[in-house]
């Protein structure tokens, strides 16, 4: 049936950061790193929801080795885009990960409050190896130094929206990464 109106668009015309291309070129070339990283071992790609899912099964399309999923869930902005400076554990993983090669994938790390936090959960459950893929980085916000191994693209100090992430559930659908102006910030109460 055709329509003139793609789901995939947002309602108002925003500035593309990264394009669908250029993440695609990206994530493919971190995919590649780590598929060498770990060559020859088993991985659990560990999504922290919702922001990292659409990162995630992009990148696990690009990792040529043995590779399960799981997800954990953290509380961060509520609907605001400000950090709450309050990182809560609202979903756990789901199986034991003694033992394992762990790969923490998140959407962006910002204040690095929600990373530090996750890091911390995640290593006192002994993995063989946790490693951090982070697909944006924003350093000017930083709060807590993180170390991540594996990085899509530095940004500015941006609120972005597009391919995961969202203000207050919305936008997450565009395909490209969109810079959200700050009148469009607001949400309803
Ligand atoms: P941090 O704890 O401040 O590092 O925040 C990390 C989380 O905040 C990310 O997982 C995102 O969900 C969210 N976040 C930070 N910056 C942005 C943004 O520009 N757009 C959408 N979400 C963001
Ligand atoms: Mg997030």
């Amino acid at each position: 049936m055709a329509s003139s109106v793609s789901p995939t668009q947002s309602p108002v015309e925003l500035k593309k950061l990264f394009s669908r291309e250029q993440i695609s070129r990206r994530v493919a070339e971190l995919g590649a790193e780590i598929s060498r990283d770990f060559a020859g071992q088993p991985v659990i790609l560990l999504g922290v929801l919702k922001g990292a899912t659409i990162f995630l099964s992009d990148l696990a399309r690009h990792i040529s080795l043995d590779a399960t999923f799981d997800f954990i869930a953290v509380s961060s902005y509520g609907k605001d885009t400000k950090t709450s400076g309050e990182v809560r554990l609202t979903k756990d993983i789901d199986q034991s990960i003694e033992g394992k090669n762990v790969i923490l994938v998140e959407d962006i790390l910002d204040t690095g409050l929600t990373l530090t936090y996750l890091k911390r959960a995640i290593e006192a459950r002994r993995p063989r190896a946790l490693r951090i893929a982070a697909l944006l980085d924003k350093p000017a916000r930083r709060i807590q130094a993180v170390h991540c191994d594996y990085i899509g693209f530095e940004i500015p100090d941006e609120f972005v929206v597009g391919y995961g992430m969202d203000l207050g559930e919305r936008y997450r659908n565009l395909p490209d990464i969109c810079i959200l102006p700050p009148e469009l910030q607001r949400l309803p109460e």
